[in-house]
């Protein structure tokens, strides 16, 4: 049995922020769910979320996380005494405790699955994962005997210059058993640089009371890749971690198909879905539940989030957000299509025209200027260049609808709420207040007065 506590109190003084450290986001998810998602390989019995600093901001982003049990750290006096926060929501457990600092976003869920199925393999005391960094500067160190077993943690300040010269850090990723770990927590003590209570002292703790040979003692698991472990303390961290964050997120995605003409100038949240034969243009930004079938172009220079894109689908300079795109349909350039648009297979949605909230039959062109705003148009609609459904009354927002094949001419204003039936024609220029029906021609402009040999006056006159 397994519980798990992801300590997520702290405020990240280092990221100088109104918003506590966890919530900051990395890709499309929180630095804490980050920490949840590496969870997804194993079936805790208990999880539990150490809050503190704007506790309540980091209880509603989690909302979603419906076994979540929060904790509450009033004070925050380090790793440990958030551990101990935890001592009576644990009475009767009897298993292994997972802990994972809510700042260690990168974690791959095989590497908690491993330092799980260590820890219970071996029987261990407590199990932690650690690594050699480059730039070790700012971690606790970890030394160990030759078989891998810690020997002690010092936490960065605390170290000697000696020890400061060791580049095996500690992850702030264990594993404890319970029992062992419930009876030591109490017995902590702050004598140390921050005046904190420190969760690794726990592990220290264990190693010297555990019996040594063939009892429960405390092993360290190295991780090959260095990069899953770093913690993000400030905005540079945090950064280099995004950036890390991408090369997986497109090299994944290049290893499925996917062909990135410029893969450094384009963002892909983990969220998105692709199906091998697109083709990511540079300069361009896949963000959020995204999904686009194959043989779709993207890009250069859009923006798309949100939305579910056919095949076959381009999306030239254009920005594309809560909006559905059926196959074979051109977007762009410079088009921008938002608030739960649909655009159907076969359209052109192109030179900057606006669509919102607004559904577009199959074969339904909107090529150039246009404002297109809680409009249901039909199947084979052409909008001619420069059509605006005025919408707002200036207080509330109302309906167009356009049936099948109806043209709009170039410059028409379609003031809604209002009805054009199917195969109308509305002549260049009109300003439409009334319902058309099915089979007409509309001209609403004045008419075009012509008097003939009038030239105008040549000198001023009475
Ligand atoms: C910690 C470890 C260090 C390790 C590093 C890995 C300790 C004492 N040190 O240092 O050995 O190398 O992580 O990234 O544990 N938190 C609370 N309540 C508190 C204090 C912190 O919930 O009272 C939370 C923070 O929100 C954060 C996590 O614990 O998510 C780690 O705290 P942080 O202050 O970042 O620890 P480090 O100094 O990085
Ligand atoms: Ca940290």
């Amino acid at each position: 049995m397994v519980a798990v506590a992801i300590l997520a109190a702290g405020k990240g003084t280092r990221m100088k922020s109104k918003l506590p450290k966890v919530l900051h986001p990395l890709g499309g998810r929180s630095l804490v769910e980050w920490v949840l998602t590496s969870l997804i390989e194993i079936q805790p019995q208990h999880r539990l979320v150490i809050v503190g600093y704007q506790g309540e901001q980091v209880r509603s982003t989690l909302k979603d996380y419906p076994d979540v049990v929060f904790v509450e750290q009033t004070e925050q006096k380090g790793t440990g005494h958030a551990v101990q926060q935890i001592l009576p929501y644990l009475d009767d457990f009897s298993g292994d405790l997972l802990v994972l600092n809510g700042d260690v976003p990168l974690l791959r869920p095989q590497t908690v699955k491993l330092l799980l199925d260590t820890h219970v393999c071996h029987g261990n005391a407590a199990t932690l994962l650690a690594a050699h960094l480059p730039n070790p500067k700012g971690y606790g160190r970890v030394f160990c005997d030759g078989q891998n077993y810690l020997q002690n943690i010092i936490e960065d300040r605390d170290c000697t210059p000696a020890q400061r010269q060791s580049h095996r850090i500690n992850a702030g990723v264990y594993c404890f058993h319970w029992p062992l770990l419930a009876t030591l927590l109490p017995q902590l003590q702050n004598n140390n640089s921050q005046q904190e209570y420190y969760i690794t002292d726990a592990l220290n703790g264990l190693v010297t009371t555990g019996d040594g040979t063939g009892g429960r003692g405390v092993m360290v698991v190295d991780v090959d890749d260095y990069q899953e472990i770093l913690g993000i303390n400030d905005r540079k961290q945090l950064a280099d971690a995004y950036g890390i964050l991408q090369t997986r997120i497109k090299d994944q995605w290049m290893a499925a198909g996917v062909t990135m003409v410029d893969p450094s100038s384009v963002t892909i949240d983990d969220t998105v879905q692709l199906a091998p034969d697109v083709v990511i243009e540079p300069q361009t930004h896949l963000r959020g539940y995204t999904s686009i079938q194959g043989g779709s172009r993207i890009g250069p220079g859009s923006w798309v989030e949100n939305s579910h894109l056919g095949a076959q689908v381009s999306v030239l300079y254009s920005v594309v957000t809560d909006t559905e795109v059926g196959d074979n349909t051109r977007i762009g350039p410079y088009a921008h299509l938002r608030g739960h648009a649909q655009v159907g297979t076969g359209c052109r949605v192109g030179n900057f025209v606006e669509l919102k909230n607004s559904q577009l039959g199959d074969h339904t062109n909107a090529a150039h200027l246009s404002y297109l705003g809680d409009a249901t148009l039909g199947r084979g609609v052409n909008v001619g260049a420069g059509t605006i459904t005025a919408n707002y009354d200036g207080v509330r927002k109302h309906k167009t609808f356009i049936g099948d094949r109806t043209k709009t001419g170039s410059n028409s204003v379609l003031v809604a709420p209002i009805t054009l039936g199917t195969d109308v024609t509305v002549a260049a220029g009109s300003v439409i207040t009334d319902d058309v029906p099915d089979d007409s021609l509309v001209i609403a402009r004045p008419r075009q007065t012509i008097l003939p040999g009038w030239h105008p006056p040549t000198s001023a006159s009475e």
